[in-house]
């Protein structure tokens, strides 16, 4: 059966309640006045949505479509538009559309503020590694109030891709491997965005994306395929969406360029129409990737562009980014009676619902105002927040004989590109921040005052990367390498700062090598030769593959890209003057060919280690990755003790006490992981299932206490129904996924009903 034919049998099949209304709302009566008196062609101008010419983040349209925006634009009949930011350029659209169409309906502006407006925190990989749900929220919060004071009112984040692809560029943009993690830091992010008052001047709509399966891009070659079984789809891609829609309440949904399982996800019915709006009932609105309506035809699953919207629209993907396909064929699909009015009219709903919530139709003007976007914009405050942030979401990989902190009394050589770049730390994703603006390794090493010699190195790549254009990486000029060993020769102790810039992941920046770009491993090669206490900070929009520098170099610090206040923080871990307690969000692989390497994977039937050939192995390579999840250092140290558990009438109480046997003060996250021993489908060999970070001041016991309940114990089954089975749990707790202790339980059938009654 064609595409077509299914979704014509939906439709026959269609009642009132399959596209799941919400008629009780506070706005609904404003909503149906509304609605009732638009033409379809109003409608259809509801459901489309243009770029503006800030930023082009996706292939740009022909002269002939430019010319033709800019007509609609004028006329006002455009119901949101993303890439314009600040208040006069919103102005000028949102008076087009107030003032020149027939019912004045206001816009809504959207960008993808990601990681920070005007002032970069960390990327969002970074900012998942600080465990710290209260600050990821405070910096989604500070980025809101930015974005808001520029005029916006939309933001396309969180992205809440799962992802065990370390070679696909946006994984910096994600929470990396984990659903667990990823959905906590979803429901932050979303609650920082949101706020409690989405029609307060601070705060913006949330656009939970992509949905679905993005993050698990064949090979992690960007825009790839996303081939899955129903297990992982629902355990692995959905629970962060889930956790998010559940607990925060984001107002739009964004799907996904790539097919699911041989579907592209923009006319994937069953994800969109039966999932989100149907079963988890979600009234905002569904807005497509940029194009990715356009793209099905691409993808062969629809013949023309009049298909694309015919599938796209019955799909449940409520506003076209883009394509230009709603625009073209919807009026038309509707006259001829192959789209419904109904499924129109229900997209326009929700685009007109999230309206009111933001107070457009009060005021289309509430987020124009030039003299807040003076005030709060870049200021000292959302720095400060910015350096907090960047400081907990270093990781320290390795700190052997105690190489860090530095200490004071030796001569350093500060060497790398990187330590002087102003660029990198802020990131791909970096919507309204102003090029080289952040501080670098050098200016925190200047800022505290701490002595140094430096050297250049090696260029990481010749000439500025921009958004639209490739990084050509550095193979080729060596000019630095003498003097860059002279100097390492010189000196105690080097810091020696390599890894990626800025532009090398993020959309369309894919790597099939994920080593130190272009020459840096040479540099290091040949600095180690004559001086190798080296410490070596790693900058990075993803994890990297750093099994040589784990093998040869006493101190690795992994630095992300850090956002603004960078340099600072880097030196501040450096000097010991912060603490580091960031612990990764996903491994670290010893070598790409062991991509996708994941803690929370299945068994296998032959698990192993043996002293044969025939287990599940690699003959050149361990199985472990060189970092595992949940991994990071301190200058403390803590031990685990006194696991217990104990089931109660609808959870399983687990507890356990963690003591700083150091003579630092120092941050723990405390991890706890689940085994479900025998289940109806394999189950992984661990599972995150919670963790708390908290401080712990020198010699300080704390005994932790952590709830495991149904949500916890279950799993979805191969159906997507949610399933508790009696039996037996391994629980282990720890400082990583690489545990510390475990311990066992068992849920008898009883136990179950009553986990399942509450
Ligand atoms: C990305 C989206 C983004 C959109 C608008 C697309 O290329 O995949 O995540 O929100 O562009 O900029």
């Amino acid at each position: 059966m064609s595409n077509l034919a299914t979704f014509a049998n939906w439709l026959d099949n269609m009642t009132a309640t399959s596209i799941h209304a919400n008629t009780t709302g506070p706005y609904e009566t404003r909503i149906k006045a509304l609605l009732d008196k638009m033409t379809l062609a109003e409608k259809v101008g509801q459901l489309t949505q243009f770029s503006g010419f800030h930023d082009v983040t996706g292939p740009a349209p022909s002269d002939w479509r430019a010319a033709q925006k800019h007509h609609l634009l004028q006329s006002g009949v455009i119901g949101s538009m993303l890439n314009v930011v600040g208040t006069e350029d919103v102005l000028n659209y949102q008076k087009y559309a107030v003032e020149n169409s027939r019912l004045g309906i206001p816009m809504m502006f959207a960008y993808d503020v990601i990681h920070g407006q005007k002032t970069m925190c960390p990327i969002p990989l970074a900012e998942a590694a600080s465990w710290d749900l209260k600050l990821i929220e405070k910096s989604a919060r500070i980025a809101a109030i930015e974005a808001a004071a520029q005029g916006l009112n939309w933001t396309f984040a969180p992205m809440v891709d799962v992802s065990r692809e370390p070679r696909w560029g946006r994984v910096m943009e994600g929470a990396g491997e984990d659903p667990y993690l990823g959905s906590r830091i979803a429901e932050a992010r979303v609650k920082g965005f949101q706020g409690d008052d989405l029609s307060a001047d601070d705060t913006i709509l949330a656009t939970i994306k992509h949905f679905a399966a993005y993050g698990f891009a064949e090979a992690g070659k960007e825009y790839n395929t996303a081939e899955i079984g129903t297990t992982t789809l629902y355990n692995m891609v959905l629970p962060p969406f889930d956790a998010a829609l559940r607990n925060a309440n984001p107002r739009s949904v964004m799907n996904a360029f790539n097919t699911v399982n041989g579907i592209p996800a923009t006319g994937d019915m069953a994800l969109q129409r039966d999932w989100l709006k149907g079963n988890r009932g979600f009234d905002g609105v569904v807005v497509s990737d940029w194009g990715s309506a356009l793209e099905m035809i691409a993808h062969g699953f629809v013949a023309n562009e009049r298909e694309a919207a015919k599938v796209a629209i019955l799909a449940g993907s409520d506003v076209d980014m883009e394509s230009y396909v709603y625009l073209d064929h919807l009026e038309s699909l509707v006259e001829s009676g192959e789209v419904d009015e109904v499924i129109i009219d229900d997209a326009v709903r929700r685009v007109l619902r999230v309206k009111f919530e933001l107070g457009l139709f009060d005021d289309p003007y509430r987020y124009i105002d030039p003299a807040r976007e003076q005030e709060r914009l870049f200021t000292e405050s959302h720095l400060d927040t910015a350096l907090e942030m960047a400081r907990k979401s270093i990781v320290l990989l390795k700190n052997e004989h105690n190489a860090l902190p530095l200490s004071g009394d030796k001569k350093i050589a500060l060497i790398g590109a990187l330590a002087v770049d102003q660029d990198a730390p802020l990131g791909n994703w970096r919507a309204h921040a102003q090029a080289h603006s952040a501080m670098s390794v050098m200016d925190g090493f200047n800022e505290v005052e701490l002595d140094y010699i430096y050297s250049y190195g090696v260029a990481v790549q010749h000439g500025d990367s921009h958004f639209e254009h490739p990084v050509h990486v550095n193979y080729d000029n060596r000019d630095g390498f003498d003097e860059a060993v002279a100097t390492a020769q010189e000196a105690d102790q080097v810091v020696l700062v390599v890894g990626e810039t800025a532009r090398m992941s993020g959309e369309g920046r894919s790597r099939a090598d994920i080593g130190l770009p272009g020459l840096q491993q040479e540099l290091l090669e040949a600095i180690h030769a004559v001086n190798p206490k080296i410490v070596l900070v790693v900058m990075g929009g993803r994890p990297l593959v750093l099994s040589w520098a784990h093998a040869h170099v006493p101190a690795i610090v992994y630095a992300w890209h850090l956002g603004h206040r960078s340099g600072r923080a880097i030196v501040d871990v450096l000097t010991g003057e912060e603490n580091p307690s960031g612990k990764l969000p996903m491994n670290f692989p010893r070598s790409v060919g062991q991509i996708p390497i994941y803690y929370n994977h299945l068994n296998t039937g032959r698990p192993g280690p043996r002293n044969e050939v025939t287990w599940a192995h690699y003959s050149d390579v361990e199985n472990t990755p060189l970092f595992p999840f949940g991994y990071g250092l301190s200058y403390a140290w803590f031990e685990y003790s006194e696991l217990a558990t104990h089931v109660e009438s609808d959870h399983v109480a687990v507890s356990f006490v963690v003591k700083n046997t150091s003579h630092r003060d120092g941050e723990e996250v405390a991890q706890l992981y689940i085994r479900d021993r025998v289940a109806g489908i394999a189950r992984p060999v661990k599972e995150l299932k919670g963790f708390e970070k908290a401080h712990l001041s020198a010699g300080e016991s704390k005994r932790f206490d952590m709830k495991l309940g149904r949500d916890e114990l279950g799993y979805f089954n191969g159906q997507g129904t949610f399933v508790i089975e009696p039996g037996e749990f391994d629980v282990f707790v720890g400082g990583s996924s690489d545990t510390a202790l475990n311990a066992v339980f068992s849920l008898s059938k009883e136990h179950i009903t009553s986990f399942a009654v509450k």
